[in-house]
C-alpha cells in the first residue's frame, strides 16, 4: 500500500506500509525467548566480554550523518536502474530493520535473566537500526519510504529456534558484511561507477555486521551442541545452503542493479559466497565444497528458473496453467537444492587443528 504526500523538497513523497512479499523477502523473526534466556554462555563468556567492549565503543557513532552530497536532485537516475536500486534500498533497510526489531526484543526479553546478552543484543538493536535509517532516508531522496511502525505491526513474524536464529543471524550477518565490503572494494577501483552517495558509508558501515557476526561466532561456539554433534553438521550445512541460494536467486533477480555499479552479478555472486563460506569455518562444525563441480552449475540452474517463476507470476493468464507452468520448474528446484546439500561438506573442525 502506497500513500503519497507532499514532501519538503515539494516532490510527492509516497510512503509503503506493505511490501511485496515472495520467497527471497527478508522475514521479521521471533523466537523461543525462555530458552534464550536459560542458555549457559560460560564457555564464551570471554569472547563474549571481549565483544561488548568493542560495542560499548561505538566506533560508527558519527558515522551515520548525511552530507550535503545527498542534497541533490536524484531525478536523472531513471527507469531500470533507478527500479533496481529502489528495489535494492528497499530488501536491505527491511532486512536491517529485521535485525533491529529481533535484537531489541531479545534485549527486552533477557534484560533481568541474562543482563549481559541484553546488553549486547541493545547494542546491536542501535547499530541496526541506524542502518534502517539511513537507508530508508536514502529511498526518501527516491521520493518513497517505508512505514516501519506500520510493518513492524501488520507483518507476520517466522518462528526460528534459538539455535536456528543464531546459525541464520551469523550468516546473514557475515555475508552481510562480504556484500559491503566487496561494493565497496570495487567501488575504489572504479569511482566512476559510484552513482550515489550512500556507497561511501559502506567501509565502516561493514564492520558493524563483522562485529554483529562475531558476537553470534561467540554465541555458536558456546553452545557445544552447535558444533559438536553430528545433527549440528546437518544443520550447518542446510543453513549455508539456504543462506547461499537466497543470496545467489536475489543477485540473479537483481542484475540491473550490479550492472549499474559496473559490476559482473554472476562474479559477485561467486564472490561473496565463496568468502562467505571462507569465513564460516571460524564458527561452523563444517562449510560447503563450493569447488565441487556440481555447485555454483546447479545453483545458477536454481536461480535461472527463478526467473522463469518470476516471469510466470507476472504474466496474464489462468492461475491454474500458471501453476501447471510452474510445477517443472518447482520441482528441478527443489531436486537441484537436495543434490547440493548432499554434496560431501568440508570438515571445519579439521582444518581448525591444522590452523592450530
Ligand atoms: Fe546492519
Ligand atoms: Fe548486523
Amino acid at each position: 500500500m502506497i500513500s503519497t504526500a507532499a514532501s519538503g523538497n515539494k516532490s510527492l513523497l509516497g510512503t509503503k506500509s506493505t511490501i511485496e512479499e515472495s520467497l527471497l523477502t527478508p522475514r521479521f523473526y521471533t523466537t523461543d525467548f525462555e530458552k534464550a534466556a536459560g542458555l549457559d554462555l560460560s564457555e564464551g563468556e570471554t569472547d563474549l566480554k571481549a565483544m561488548i567492549a568493542e560495542m560499548r565503543a561505538d566506533y560508527n557513532r558519527h558515522h551515520f550523518v548525511r552530507t550535503d552530497q545527498f542534497k541533490q536532485d536524484w531525478s536523472h537516475i531513471q527507469g531500470k536502474d533507478r527500479e533496481a536500486f529502489v528495489d535494492y534500498l528497499e530488501r536491505s533497510c527491511v532486512s536491517e530493520f529485521s535485525g533491529f526489531l529481533l535484537f531489541k526484543e531479545l534485549s527486552r526479553r533477557l534484560k533481568d535473566r541474562q543482563p549481559l546478552l541484553a546488553e549486547i543484543f541493545s547494542l546491536m538493536a542501535r547499530d541496526e537500526a541506524r542502518h534502517a535509517g539511513f537507508l530508508n532516508k536514502a529511498m526518501a531522496d527516491f521520493n518513497i519510504t517505508l512505514d516501519l511502525a506500520k510493518l513492524t505491526k501488520k507483518r507476520t513474524y517466522t518462528f526460528f529456534p534459538v539455535e536456528w536464529i543464531i546459525y541464520a543471524v551469523y550468516l546473514s550477518e557475515k555475508i552481510g558484511y562480504w556484500r559491503y565490503i566487496l561494493i565497496h572494494r570495487h567501488l575504489a577501483k572504479h569511482p566512476e561507477n559510484a552513482f550515489y552517495p550512500l556507497f561511501d558509508y559502506f567501509e565502516p558501515w561493514c564492520q558493524d555486521e563483522n562485529r554483529h557476526g562475531d558476537i553470534f561466532k561467540a554465541l555458536l561456539r558456546s553452545q557445544p551442541n552447535m558444533w559438536k554433534t553430528w545433527q549440528s553438521r546437518l544443520w550447518s550445512r542446510f543453513f549455508l545452503l539456504s543462506v547461499f541460494a537466497t543470496h545467489s536467486l536475489t543477485v540473479h533477480e537483481r542484475t540491473a542493479f550490479y550492472e549499474s555499479l559496473g559490476l559482473d552479478a554472476t562474479q559477485f555472486d561467486v564472490d561473496v559466497i565463496r568468502e562467505t563460506n571462507n569465513t564460516s569455518a571460524r564458527a561452523f562444525p563444517v562449510i560447503l565444497n563450493i569447488d565441487h563441480p556440481d555447485f555454483f552449475k546447479r545453483l545458477d540452474r536454481c536461480a535461472a528458473r527463478n526467473l522463469k517463476l518470476k516471469a510466470i507470476a507476472e504474466s496474464s493468464g489462468p492461475k491454474l496453467w500458471q501453476w501447471i507452468r510452474k510445477i517443472p520448474l518447482i520441482a528441478g528446484t527443489v531436486l537441484d537444492l537436495i543434490r547440493l546439500y548432499l554434496i560431501k561438506p568440508i570438515d571445519a573442525e579439521a582444518l581448525r587443528e591444522v590452523v592450530r
